[in-house]
Order: structure tokens, then C-alpha cells, then sequence
């Protein structure tokens, strides 16, 4: 019927928050029927309809790309002037309190590239449907609050769909005489349709079980293709972790008898949290020493710990509109960090998200799709999932806990769960929760959820007499008209050292200040509640001046600006109780040496030789991994994001010139390191054996800047070959694939073997395409030659990301040329992908977005891509929102 795409400036109409209205009937029970035939699935459901609104006598269900069959209401067939059909919803006329309904569409999975609703992956069939994905495969009122009990009923051929799966408990199973299988799977929990899940495919199983907490078994199962199978059992691991830990830190347990995961090849996020059926980007699931980096393996540990997560924060407790994303993400990216913070490093998890913070989400604050974290309005919703919602929400969640102490807010989320299970709930839900909870009163807190942009605070020090005194002044984000900022509530944590390296211990009496003041760390840690726009803080009774570590474990997430001695920070990064502040310290030498605007009295090179020979001594792996940590140099993005007014190619020399100069003033004590940590034992992705790797590899990267030529090439290839896991093969092949000191020869030797080896490990081939089109030696033509690899696939969104976001985000070498051709390639890809799956066109357009903050002659080069793309009559809804908010 409708399946014509209509224009994008048509359909791109803004959504508003304030327009919000409960619905006027509601669907309590789904049952859905699934036929599935090659080319063609019919998809029969009967809904149970209430009324809500005695006001309401229509209802409109929602749906996209779909080809009508039939509408009966209670058994009736209607006549097709009994209802209103458009290309995005079906309106049904003249009814009573309640109804079944009875609807018939047919869809087409093989032909969906979008990957939203029912699609193909390789040999299976699988769903995606948050956030509006279930439109496109049935008419419904896709909304999450609108909460169903579902079954769901699924008939395809025996043979080459042995395994059929939806979400919740599978009740009924039948061989029928035609060859196909019909099963039937029955969720007791109501849910939005956004977490609706179907599977069908020839699949490899790993099973284990669960005793949960109070004593159920849990059966647990993670599908994937069977050449994958044996790649499954980490993750099997971390979701057993996740299991316990939830029960442990929030006394969440279980709720259904079996939990599955599946892994896909084609899909466009990492995972998603379907209700008993999680689905899973096998990028996020699968994990081998040979086919995962460690940073791989944590990734699968953060992520399956997540979506499991959502069972709670999510599912039992669902999202009201989606205006309140960050409700269930923000909290849920809150969760998983506390809980790979409990498995790993507390500090240096901390400090990878906070690098992350600052030099994705400042940058995304900052620009020209800046959004609060509870957005008022969206045109596409599939733009909002941002690392704002995602990441800057978690920060939110953060300071609910800074401020109200790990137990009053336990006790909150306790409440929350308890006052809202079972329904659709909002962010001024949880926050009402935390503020019984807690006692306090959150009215100002709740700013953070409304007002977009990254606040500043400015710290000015003063001494006296033993008496130190510090004036915190809070400033709105630099975005356009931000005037009308008001003053958040904000935690912020500081703490004194003394001369001596030693941290002082406070005593409230000796404290004054115009903010609440609380103690924390046995009194080593100031937790100053502040709400003005000027605090201030006086500490007395101090024999000497002090050195202040502000910001412990980043409380806020706010951009300081601290007026100090780089000697202090210098002192810092040796003394500090906070690994965050040890090395938030050292990024500050880092920035300020390549700020062309101030004049530097401590050079990061000779610090970072101070904690390079500390680090030959590191005990623990924990301080291991912070010590590798804080010897890298801050990445470019991070670099681009703290500074303002630099320009590109001078910079990356700058950086350059930096790394080599810390590679050759250290260069013995490198060796050393790399010796050091140079293990025998076999791979094992623990904590000690991650941050082994971690520092070996470091000082390893550094020593091959010492080196050129054949010395070169001999070393690498020693150590290729020597490798026993991905990481260490990883390293070697970065360094190959940036170094200029080797011949192109033993770099395209290198590619081939590693190639050869690893042809049929799609994720490993990612990582070949990816350090490869990050390369600054590439050029336009040599991405050319990546795309037109037979591995290349532009509808598998891994392969796609692997090639255009590498190059777009990590590349800033090729992608900034000045003869603008970055922009150039990065375009012409977004706009051949819109049309098959705008979900990626749209968020590859991301490094084009940023133009604000590099020079006029490169603003000018990435306008004109957008102004291209934006003049384009075919534009997706997606990427039409991205492209003219970001030339307003
Ligand atoms: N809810 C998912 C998560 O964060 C996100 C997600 C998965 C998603 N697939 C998606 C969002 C597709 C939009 C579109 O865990
Ligand atoms: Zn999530």
C-alpha cells in the first residue's frame, strides 16, 4: 500500500515533548502470528483493546513499509471505509470501551536494508525494534506506554529454521505435516512493543544455568552462527557476573525462567535489551585471544552487562515517551560502569569515561546537535542516541549518587522500582525518588536534565595566614543564547595535599562555606553541594598553602578552568589520592603544551619520564594499568576537543613531534618496560594479564619511534610473530600501518599475512580495515582500493563502520586535507548509504557536524558537503535532521 518513501522535508516534522497526551485506548493483550515464507512473512495479530479516555471513540495504530491485508474489529472484516490508511498509520473509526482487533500485513525482510523491523542477517531472521521498528512490521500504537502482555506464534520451514524464538517462556511447539515447525513463546511481563523480539535460524547454542537469589534456576542460552560458537563463552561468563552483581549492588533479580542472547552479524547499534531476547551485535559478543583485544573483551563485558541491566532499568521500569531516554540509558550506562568498575580498575574505568566525556560528548555539547539530556523536541528519534542521553545521562545518575551517598541512594533506587514497576515512568519520577529517598530537595538538580552545553567553572586560590580560600564561580555553556542559564546543583569533590605529598585531613569545623559541605574518605575528600553561580570555601587552621586536587573522580561534569602553578600539577600527578585528579593533572601539562596561547613552565616529557620509571616498579595490576594510563598522550580528538583556535596540521605535529621527543628522551627506560611486562604465560583477559599488555604495549609503541629501517622492521616482525593474541598482533600492526621508518613492502607483507590468517573472522577483518583506513599514510585512492575489497560490504554496518568512521573519526590527518577530499569521501559514502540504511548514513555524518571549532577555510569545505547533501531530493528523515540542523 504505502511502501513509497515520502520526502523527508515532508515527513520531518518536529515531535514535542510538550505536546505529550496519554492515549486515549490502549492495547493490554498482542498476540501476533508470524508466517514466514522466502521473499514474503505475513504477520497476523489479534489485539485486546481498552479504552482509557471515555472522550476517545478511534484509535490510531502506527505503521511504515507495510502492505495492508486486512482490518476486522471482534471478528468483523471492515470495509475499507471503516478505517483511514496513510503511509504511516491505520486509524480505526467508531469504537466502544473494548475490542479485539484483528489485522493482517505482509512485509518483506529480505529486502530491508535498514535493519529496523523484521530483516535477514546471513541465515537468520531477526528483529531490531526500539525505538520504532515494530511499526514496520505490524500496525500497532508503537509507543512505550503502551504496555502488553504478548504472545507470539512464529511458522517456518523445520529445516533451515530449526530455531524460533521470541521473548519470554515457549509454551507450545508442533511439527506441522508441510514441513514446517510452529512454536509459540508467551511473555508474562507487559511490555512496550519496542521490546518485542523474534529469531529464526540455523543456530549453535551454549547453554548454562542461574541459581538466582532466591533460589530459581535460570536457564541460559547464547545462539550465534555455528562457526562462532566456540567464541561465546566469555560472554556466557560476564552475563553470570551481571546476574549476581545486580542482585548484590541492587537487589534486582531475575524475573523469567530462561534468558537468551543471540548473536547477528548485520546490525546497527551494539545490543538491545528485548525482553528474555537480548540481541546482540556480534561485535559486542563474541571474544577469543585470538579474535578480540582486550579492549574488545571489555567492551563485551560492558555490554552484555548493560542490556542485562535494562531487564530492570528498562523493562520492569519502561520509558514513558521517548523524550525520557535517558531514563532508562542513562541509568543503565550508570550501571554497567559501576559494574566493570567493580570487576576491574574503579580509576582507570573512570578515567576512560571521562576521556571519552570530554572529547565525544563536549564536542556534541558544543555543537551544532547540542540537546539536553531530556530533549524538548526531535524530528527522528533514531538521532537520540547520543552520547549525551547515553553517557552525559550516566554523569547525571553519578551525582545523584555523589550527592545522596551510595546508601540513601540505593535506598532510591529501591523506591523507583518499587513505585514504578510494571509501568512507563519519567525522569522526574526517578528523580522524585532519590529526592524521598534522600531527603533532599532536588528541584535545582533537575536543571541538568533541561539545560543543554557543558557548564564551566572557573577556580580562583587564595592564601593568607593559614587560612586557603577558594571561589568556585559556575558559567553557562558557550552555546548560542545560553544566557538564560540558570545555576545547577552541582557535587564537587576536592581534597588538600601538603608539602610533603601527604593528604590533609579536614575537619568541618575548620571549614566555612556558602554551600552545603559534607566530609568524605574518612575526611580526605571536600564534597561541596554547590548551587550559586559564585561558592565560595575557607579552609583554616593550615600551617603552609596546599595544593588543591579539584574535581576528585570528576564529580560534574563541567569543563574547569583552574589558575595554578604547572608545578602543582606536576605534584599532582605524583601525589594525588585520586587516580582520576593523577591523571586529569597530567592531561592539563599535556593541553597546555600544545596550547599556543600559554607559556608552559613544566614539559609533560620530563613528568611522563618520572612515571615511566615509577612504572618499572608497579606492584599491582591496578596500578599497572593507571600507569599505562597516564604515559599515553592525549588522543587527537581529546587534544581537538580541550583546545580552541588551533589549527589541524599543526597540531598533529605538535603531537608528533611530542611523542617522538618522549620516545627518544626515555628510550632505555622503554626497553625496560617492554622487557618488564613481557609475559610467558598463555593470554588470559583478567586484570593482570590486560594490564600487563596494556604497559608492555605502551612502552613498545614508544620504542619503536626510537627506531627506523630494517632494525625496525626486524623488531615488529619479531614480535608479530611472537604474538599469541589480538592485542599484541594489534599493536604491531598499528604501529606498521602509521610508520613511516618502514619500507612499504614489509607494511603490505605484514597486511597480507595478517589478512591471510584471519580471512574468515569478519570482526578481526574489521580491525585489518580499520587500522588501515585510520593510517595517515593512506590516501583517497588507497580508501578507494579498501572499498572496492571483495570483503567490503556496505551493507554490514561493522564492515561500513570500520572503514568510514575510522577514517572520519580517527583519521584527522586525510579526513581534514585542505583540498577537501576527506569531506569529499566521507559524503559521497553518507549519501549512497542513506538510501539503503539512514540509521548509518546518519550517524557517519557525525565528523562533518563538528565544524565549528576548526578554521574558516575547513568550516567553509565541510558546510559545502552538507549543503550537498542537504540540496539531495531523496534524504532520509534521519540524516535531513542531522544536515540542516547543522547548517542553521
Ligand atoms: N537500547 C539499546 C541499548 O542501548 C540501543 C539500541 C539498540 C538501539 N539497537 C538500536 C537504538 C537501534 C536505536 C536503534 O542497549
Ligand atoms: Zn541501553
Amino acid at each position: 500500500m504505502s511502501d513509497q518513501a515520502e520526502p523527508a522535508q515532508v515527513a520531518a516534522k518536529a515531535i514535542y515533548l510538550a505536546d505529550y497526551r496519554p492515549p486515549g485506548y490502549t492495547t493490554t493483550q498482542t498476540d501476533l502470528h508470524f508466517d514466514i515464507c522466502d521473499g514474503q512473512t505475513t504477520v497476523a495479530s489479534t489485539l485486546h483493546i481498552e479504552r482509557l479516555d471515555t472522550a476517545a471513540d478511534c484509535i490510531e495504530l502506527l505503521g511504515e513499509e507495510l502492505t495492508l491485508v486486512s482490518v476486522a474489529v471482534d471478528g468483523r472484516e471492515l470495509a475499507t471505509n471503516e478505517y483511514d490508511v496513510t503511509n504511516r498509520s491505520l486509524t480505526i473509526f467508531n469504537l466502544a470501551d473494548q475490542h479485539q482487533l484483528q489485522i493482517v500485513t505482509q512485509i518483506c525482510p529480505e529486502q530491508n536494508t535498514a535493519l529496523e523491523g523484521l530483516y535477514r542477517s546471513s541465515s537468520m531472521y531477526c528483529t531490531q525494534c526500539e525505538a520504532e521498528g515494530f511499526r514496520k512490521i505490524t500496525y500497532y500504537q508503537d509507543r512505550p506506554d503502551v504496555l502488553a502482555k504478548f504472545t507470539t506464534t512464529i511458522v517456518a520451514d523445520a529445516a533451515r529454521y530449526p530455531n524460533l524464538l521470541s521473548n519470554g517462556n515457549l509454551i507450545d511447539e508442533v511439527l506441522l505435516s508441510d514441513g514446517r515447525r510452529q512454536v509459540t513463546w508467551q511473555d508474562p511481563f507487559p511490555k512496550p512493543s519496542y521490546l518485542f523480539a523474534l529469531v529464526a535460524g540455523d543456530l549453535a547454542v551454549l547453554e548454562d544455568t542461574f541459581t538466582t537469589m532466591s533460589g530459581r534456576e535460570v536457564t541460559l542460552q547464547i545462539f550465534s552462527e555455528a562457526h562462532n560458537i566456540d567464541q561465546c563463552d566469555y560472554a556466557m561468563d560476564v552475563l553470570k557476573r551481571s546476574m549476581r552483581w545486580d542482585e548484590q549492588a541492587f537487589g534486582r533479580e531475575y524475573d523469567l525462567d530462561i534468558f537468551m542472547i543471540v548473536a547477528v552479524e548485520d546490525f546497527n547499534m551494539g545490543a538491545m535489551e528485548n525482553k528474555g531476547l537480548n540481541v546482540f551485535n556480534t561485535s559486542c559478543v563474541l571474544a577469543s585471544p585470538n579474535t578480540a583485544t582486550d579492549e574488545a573483551y571489555q567492551r563485551v563485558e560492558a555490554v552484555v552487562a548493560h542490556e542485562y541491566f535494562h531487564n530492570w532499568s528498562g523493562n520492569r521500569v519502561t520509558c514513558r515517551d521517548w523524550f525520557q531516554l535517558s531514563l532508562k540509558e542513562g541509568f543503565t550506562v550508570f550501571r554497567d560502569a559501576e559494574f566493570s568498575s567493580d570487576m576491574n580498575s574503579r580509576a582507570v574505568k573512570r578515567i576512560e569515561d571521562v576521556g571519552f566525556l570530554r572529547s565525544i560528548q563536549f564536542a556534541e555539547d558544543a555543537g551544532p546537535l547540542a540537546h539536553p539530556v531530556r530533549p524538548s523536541s526531535y524530528m527522528e528519534i533514531s538521532n537520540f542516541y547520543t552520547t549525551t542521553i547515553y553517557e552525559k545521562g550516566a554523569e547525571v545518575v553519578r551525582m545523584y549518587h555523589t550527592l545522596l551517598g551510595a546508601d540513601a541512594f540505593r535506598k532510591g533506587t529501591d523506591l523507583y522500582f518499587d513505585r514504578h514497576d510494571g509501568t512507563a515512568a519519567t525522569t522526574d519520577d526517578f528523580a522524585a525518588a532519590m529526592a524521598d529517598a534522600g531527603q533532599i530537595d532536588l528541584a535545582q538538580f533537575k536543571r541538568w536534565y533541561q539545560q543543554p552545553g557543558t557548564p564551566r567553572v572557573a577556580v580562583e586560590e587564595s592564601f593568607s595566614e593559614g587560612v586557603l580560600s577558594l571561589k568556585i564561580t559556575q558559567s553557562p555553556a558557550d552555546l548560542p543564547n545560553q544566557e538564560h542559564q540558570q545555576p545547577f546543583h552541582m557535587p564537587l569533590a576536592m581534597g588538600l595535599i601538603d608539602h610533603q605529598g601527604g593528604s590533609i585531613s579536614l575537619d568541618t569545623a575548620n571549614i566555612s562555606s556558602n554551600s552545603d559541605v559534607e566530609l568524605r574518605d574518612n575526611a580526605q575528600t571536600l564534597l561541596l553541594g554547590a548551587k550559586d553561580a559564585v561558592s565560595e570555601v575557607r579552609v583554616s587552621g593550615l600551617t603552609a598553602k596546599p595544593v588543591v586536587s579539584f574535581l576528585r573522580g570528576f564529580s560534574a561534569p563541567v569543563r574547569v578552568s583552574h589558575q595554578r602553578d604547572d608545578a602543582e600539577l606536576a605534584f599532582l600527578v605524583q601525589y594525588d589520592i585520586d587516580g582520576f585528579v593523577r591523571w586529569d593533572a597530567m592531561q592539563t601539562l599535556w593541553t597546555q603544551h600544545f596550547d599556543a596561547n600559554v607559556e608552559a613552565t613544566v614539559d609533560p616529557v620530563a613528568t611522563l619520564g618520572e612515571l615511566a620509571k615509577s612504572a618499572v616498579h608497579c606492584a599491582t595490576p591496578e596500578q599497572q594499568l593507571l600507569a599505562a594510563t597516564m604515559l599515553s598522550v592525549p588522543n587527537e580528538n581529546y587534544l581537538f576537543e580541550q583546545l580552541r583556535g588551533f589549527e589541524v596540521d599543526a597540531l598533529l605535529d605538535a603531537r608528533d613531534a611530542a611523542l617522538a621527543s618522549a620516545a627518544t628522551a626515555h628510550a632505555d627506560r622503554w626497553a625496560e618496560l617492554v622487557e618488564r611486562y613481557d609475559s610467558d604465560q598463555a593470554y588470559q583477559p583478567d586484570a593482570q594479564g590486560m594490564a600487563q599488555r596494556a604497559l608492555g604495549n605502551v612502552a613498545f609503541s614508544y620504542l619503536s619511534k626510537t627506531l627506523q629501517g630494517s632494525v625496525l622492521e626486524e623488531l615488529l616482525q619479531a614480535r608479530y610473530a611472537q604474538a599469541d593474541n589480538l592485542t599484541d598482533r594489534r599493536t604491531v600492526l598499528a604501529i606498521a600501518c602509521r610508520s613511516d621508518g618502514i619500507s612499504g613492502e614489509f607494511r603490505h607483507s605484514l597486511l597480507q599475512d595478517f589478512y591471510d590468517a584471519w580471512q574468515d573472522y569478519a570482526l578481526v577483518i574489521d580491525l585489518w580495515f580499520n587500522l588501515q583506513a585510520q593510517s595517515p599514510l593512506i590516501d583517497i585512492a588507497g580508501l578507494q582500493t579498501l572499498v572496492a575489497h571483495a570483503d567490503f560490504d556496505v551493507k554490514n554496518p561493522n564492515r561500513v563502520r570500520s572503514v568510514y568512521a575510522a577514517f572520519g573519526m580517527l583519521n584527522n590527518r586525510k579526513f581534514h586535507a585542505l583540498d577537501g577530499s576527506g569531506y569529499q569521501f566521507l559524503a559521497d559514502a553518507i549519501m549512497q548509504l542513506d538510501a539503503l540504511n539512514p540509521q548509518i548514513a546518519s550517524r557517519l555524518t557525525t565528523p562533518l557536524t563538528r565544524m565549528g571549532r576548526y578554521d574558516s577555510a575547513r568550516q567553509r569545505l565541510m558546510r559545502s558537503q552538507l549543503n550537498t547533501l542537504s540540496e539531495s531530493p531523496s534524504l532520509s528523515r534521519d540524516l535531513y535532521e542531522i544536515v540542516i540542523k547543522s547548517l542553521a
